[in-house]
């Protein structure tokens, strides 16, 4: 039943006087209190003050726009893999945060790990923002005045890799299988992480300056969260989870589509727009780094698989394939 208002301040008084506060100077200061905005809320003024575009071309505002929202999507995929590595928040009835849950709850694992599924799904769909909402006209002229900054060089993209599985699994997966079975270090395993081949200038073989620029910020940073979640990443909380759990479809099946969404899916659509404003009849425009981005970008070249435990041999040989013909090129490859 509903509490009375004396039932609530009473309630109120106990909890300010745990803290050995005063409720009477508390309710001065709600008496006092404006009521809340909307946009004092959610910060509306702010959050449209950060648009600044560095060209006058008006398409530009799309460009940085379209990657603000991803960069708030990932932020809220990262805040469900978080808590899911730590068992899930617990909340005292009086609504207060009282660190993480014991054991974590296989219907709460495979509802987190649908949210993320849920994000991706929504920044795949909206990724036509990018392929055809822009002029290719305008791109690739004010894309030049942003050199050499690249979407590469999104550290969020990554910290949700690295939460999501193993660390083996992102090494380039052309030395993969030298690792496999070694508990080699993290800090040794990413020396060959799969993105270094996305950063390397084809003409000399050498880092790129957005891939330095990318390792002086983050490297610190992405090693040590590596290392934190090398016991508490989305496969290994699978894996702690009681066995009928492990084999529940709805369980595997969260896993198979998210492994979908972030790698083939989401990728798949980015690659789209890079053919479509970057492929030209007379060669390619150069990638922002110089580098072969037709060879590295499309999933079926990287083999960046999550949960390969999940896939049959043939899955994972076709990783990839068939949707690049039929969405991209518009044909099925013979
Ligand atoms: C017109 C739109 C876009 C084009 C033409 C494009 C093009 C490219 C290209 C050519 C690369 C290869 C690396 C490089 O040389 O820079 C790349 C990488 C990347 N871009 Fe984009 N991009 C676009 C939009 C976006 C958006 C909206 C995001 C969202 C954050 C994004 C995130 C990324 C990420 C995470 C990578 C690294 C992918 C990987 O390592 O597998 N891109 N992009």
């Amino acid at each position: 039943m509903e509490k009375t208002i004396t039932e609530k301040i009473k309630l109120l008084e106990d909890k300010y006087a745990q803290m050995g506060q005063d409720i009477n100077s508390y309710l001065d200061g709600l008496l006092l209190s404006n009521y809340l905005t909307y946009w004092d809320y959610v910060e509306v003024d702010t959050l449209l003050t950060l648009q600044k575009p560095k060209t006058d071309y008006p398409d530009e505002l799309i460009f940085i726009m379209y990657h603000q929202i991803t960069e708030l999507y990932f932020k809220l995929a990262l805040h469900e893999l978080e808590q899911i590595a730590y068992n899930g928040k617990l909340i005292s009835a009086s609504g207060k945060d009282e660190g993480w849950k014991d054991q974590l709850d296989p219907v709460y694992f495979a509802e987190r790990v649908t949210r993320v599924n849920r994000y991706f799904e929504a920044l795949t769909k909206s990724f036509e923002i990018m392929i055809n909402g822009m002029e290719k006209e305008q791109f690739l002229r004010y894309r030049m005045a942003l050199l050499p900054a690249s979407g590469f060089q999104s550290a969020q993209y990554r910290m949700i890799e690295i939460s999501c599985t193993d660390f083996i699994n992102l090494v380039d997966k052309d030395v993969r299988d030298n690792y496999k079975g070694k508990n080699a270090p993290i800090n040794e395993l990413f020396k060959n992480i799969y993105w270094n081949k996305g950063a390397t200038e084809l003409a000399t073989g050498k880092k790129t300056l957005t891939l330095n620029q990318f390792e002086k910020k983050y490297s610190k940073r992405f090693i040590a969260l590596a290392n934190e979640y090398s016991n508490r990443n989305i496969w290994q909380k699978y894996l702690s989870l009681p066995k009928e759990a492990q084999v529940d479809k709805r369980v595997i099946n969260a896993l198979k589509v998210l492994d979908i969404n972030v790698n083939i899916n989401w990728p798949l659509v980015h690659y789209k727009s890079a053919v479509r404003y970057l492929q030209q009849n007379e060669g390619d425009v150069a990638a922002t780094g110089g580098t072969n981005w037709q060879k590295y970008l499309p999933p079926r070249f990287q083999k960046r698989v999550f949960y390969p435990e999940l896939w049959t041999a043939e899955e994972l040989d076709n990783w990839g394939k068939g949707w690049v013909e039929t969405n991209v090129f518009g044909k099925v490859e013979s």
